[in-house]
């Protein structure tokens, strides 16, 4: 993804191209991208060989999580729904992970019968739905019991997982105690610690502080875990970080608890595997001039794009011609939803650009399209992947008589 002369290119087809053929708003991946990431990951952690479950919340499109899967990928994911598409993506069952604070019985009956590689319980009620079912199927079902290990991310309090007032995970007593009640169990296999502190992390120290809990707990416990799914949470640059995740630091610290207690290593990464390969190309409508600053009123809003209503999140905007005339004034790009935090980005200066001009917003592979939504009544965008130059329509724009 890079300007080829004046026009940004996506695996060197022009953007306006793109929105002139399908127009906008238009969610755009690079495969060449998303391979690199996969390729990335698995050498970051190569001394590991680690399962590596896509966490599917991430993006559910089911083209991309084919390929995710023909890149050898398992899957990490919330619900049913997201289990039936990991299923369809041709993910095996031993490749998928089921984590989530309230699965009902439902969901956890349907993945008992697909016998998937680990439920990650969260709660003591859940183990005994789990072992409940389990019993009337008369089958064994391995699970994890997710640890809440009282760990501060450092990151948006929003999408901080790991603390002791969040719900997910068992506080460390509580583990120990249902550990103890599960060594009984008829129907209940015991795997796997698991444990997630967060997303969007780029500093070392939380997941430092995490693995001192875990190494900690297996200790005391004594307790032989075949697997211990970390989670996901690496942090990406979406431009404004001061701070990189040191991947080196994080492996050398998971190969020292894994040599004291011989487990497998599960990630559950997301945001680190699909979040820079997908862009969202946006038209300007129009251009409303204020005394103190313009608006720059686009055609995607917070229902295509949530993250910076729902968390302040940055993502950067780039024009897609480039040129070197500026605009000295405050310019803030919003949508056309009618509520004021439907606003993506607020810049001291832009670009000169016009009505009509499109823009490209940054790194909005991951939780981009998975979240977005029907609000003010719009319809969902179309997203196309670019693959060895070729254009593949991996979603199609939705109608109005869809909503009807
Ligand atoms: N595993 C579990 C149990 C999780 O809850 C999550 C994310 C992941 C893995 C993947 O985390 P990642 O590697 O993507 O950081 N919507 C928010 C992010 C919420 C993350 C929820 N859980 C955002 O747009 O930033």
């Amino acid at each position: 993804m890079k300007y080829i002369g004046k026009n940004f290119s996506i695996e060197n087809i022009k953007v306006i191209n793109l929105a002139k053929k399908y127009k906008t708003p238009l969610y755009c991946y690079s495969y060449k991208k998303l391979r690199e990431n996969i390729i990335n990951f698995k050498k970051n952690f190569k001394n590991l060989n680690p399962i590596i479950c896509f966490a599917v919340k991430a993006n559910t499109n089911l083209k991309l999580l084919k390929e995710i899967n023909k890149l050898n990928l398992g899957a990490d994911v919330v619900s049913v729904g997201e289990l039936i598409k990991a299923l369809k993506a041709g993910i095996k069952p031993k490749k998928i992970v089921f984590s989530g604070v309230g699965k009902t019985s439902e969901e956890l009956s349907f993945a008992i019968d697909k016998k998937i590689l680990l439920i990650n319980t969260e709660s003591k009620s859940e183990i005994l739905e789990i072992e409940k079912i389990a019993k009337l199927k008369k089958k064994t079902v391995d699970i994890g019991i997710r640890l809440n290990p009282n760990t501060d991310a450092k990151t948006l309090s929003q999408i901080s997982t790991g603390k002791k007032q969040d719900k997910f995970g068992v506080p460390e007593k509580h583990f120990i105690e249902l550990l103890k009640y599960l060594k009984n169990s008829k129907y209940l296999k015991v795997k796997c610690l698991s444990v997630h502190i967060g997303s969007q992390i780029l500093d070392n120290q939380p997941y430092e502080k995490m693995l001192n809990v875990v190494d900690r707990i297996i200790k005391k416990t004594k307790y032989k875990f075949q697997f211990i799914d970390l989670g996901g949470g690496m942090g990406i640059a979406y431009g404004n970080e001061k701070k990189q995740l040191n991947y080196k630091k994080y492996a050398f610290a998971i190969k020292k608890i894994i040599k004291k207690h011989d487990a497998k290593i599960i990630f559950e990464p997301g945001r680190s595997i699909i979040g820079n390969t997908g862009v969202l190309i946006s038209k300007i409508i129009y251009i409303k001039k204020t005394s103190s600053k313009n608006f720059l009123i686009l055609d995607a809003a917070m229902n295509d794009l949530m993250r910076p209503a729902l968390y302040g999140a940055k993502h950067r905007i780039i024009p897609e011609r480039k040129s070197n005339k500026f605009v000295n004034k405050i310019c803030e790009f919003v949508g056309p939803v009618c509520e004021s935090t439907d606003k993506f980005l607020t810049m001291k200066k832009f670009q000169k650009v016009n009505e009509k001009d499109l823009v490209i917003i940054s790194d909005v592979g991951a939780y981009g399209m998975s979240l977005s939504s029907n609000y003010n009544e719009r319809l969902k965008p179309m997203e196309i992947l670019i693959k060895r130059s070729k254009i593949n329509i991996i979603r199609k724009r939705q109608k109005h008589s869809d909503l009807i």
